[in-house]
């Protein structure tokens, strides 16, 4: 933000993740007034860094969740932009349909109704994933994927795969949004993150980090999640969770075509190949 530029205003959702916790620190050290949601404000075990943060700039830290209706109206209200982050990642889910890609799609919408009646924010970001690019079945190597590709859901299906949830899940809430966006006028880019590294402010990382680190710890159940990233892309691409902070900023702020709208893979410059 430029000196003499007004205050903005951005809302976070789930704040006490990983992912968002970096994206809330990047943004007030930008100078942007903050508004970050978490399920339980009261659980300082995953909410001290917001505490610790407040001392960086404005930020305030409001209850909602996903699965309740209109949760969100009140950290939406007047912000300029939202950050879609927060979102079931649960990819051992016994009932994946239940506990993820049904709770995942109806979630986004939820947190989207709550930005068209805010009537102020001029741009969504939404944080999708590879995932929701790479899962599809080809043969042999050399194939190209790009913005245009999508994991294919019904091939996931019929793999019956344990982790095939968290891939149909990002491919049909970044359906589900994009179709929304356009019906009622929202500003939308869409991020798909390779797997995320680097240090953020949670107090603890669930996600990708302990998968990364089960190469050191030997944590099988987060191992085999890198192992079935490459088994899919042929590599296990990582992005810095500050590059990926940036590139969100990014896409909320560009005004021009083509960066103002769309679907973007956020990779380093190690290609995405994927093989059966
Ligand atoms: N980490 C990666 O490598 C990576 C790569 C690509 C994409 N992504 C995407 O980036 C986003 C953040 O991932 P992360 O790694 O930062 O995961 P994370 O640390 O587990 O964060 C997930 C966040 O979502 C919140 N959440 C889950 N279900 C919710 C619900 N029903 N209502 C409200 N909040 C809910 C969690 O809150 P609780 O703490 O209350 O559960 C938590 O704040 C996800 O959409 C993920 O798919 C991550």
């Amino acid at each position: 933000m430029s000196p003499g530029d007004t205050k903005r205003t951005a809302c976070v959702t789930g704040g006490n993740g990983y992912i968002a916790s970096a994206l809330v620190k990047m943004l007030l050290e930008k100078g942007y007034a903050v508004k970050t949601t978490v399920r339980n404000p009261d659980d300082m075990e995953k909410n001290s860094h917001l505490e610790d943060q407040q001392a960086l700039g404005s930020l305030e830290v409001f209850r909602a969740d996903l699965d309740e209706e209109g949760s969100f109206d009140e950290a939406i209200a007047g912000c300029d932009y939202a950050f879609l982050v927060a979102a079931p990642v649960n990819i051992h889910a016994k009932n994946p349909e239940k506990e993820l890609i049904e709770p995942a799609v109806r979630g986004t919408l939820n947190v989207l109704r709550s930005c068209v009646k805010a009537g102020t924010v001029k741009r969504v970001v939404l944080t999708s994933s590879v995932a929701a690019v790479t899962s599809r079945p080809l043969q042999g190597d050399g194939h190209v994927l790009d913005e245009d590709s999508w994991s294919d859901v019904e091939h996931l299906a019929a793999t019956n795969s344990p982790y095939r949830g968290y891939p149909v899940s990002k491919v049909l809430l970044e359906k589900a949004a994009t179709r929304f966006a356009e019906e009622h006028g929202i500003s939308l880019v869409t991020l798909c993150p390779v797997v995320t590294v680097g240090a953020a402010p949670a107090p603890s990382a669930r996600t990708s980090v302990p998968n990364c680190l089960s190469l050191l710890s030997g944590d099988e159940a987060a191992f085999a999640v890198l192992d079935g990233i490459e088994r899919a892309t042929g590599c296990v691409p990582l992005v810095h969770v500050e590059d990926l902070c940036r590139a969100e900023l990014f896409a909320a702020e560009e005004d021009a075509p083509p960066a103002a709208a769309g679907r973007y893979i956020c990779c380093p410059a190690s290609g995405l190949r994927s093989r059966e």
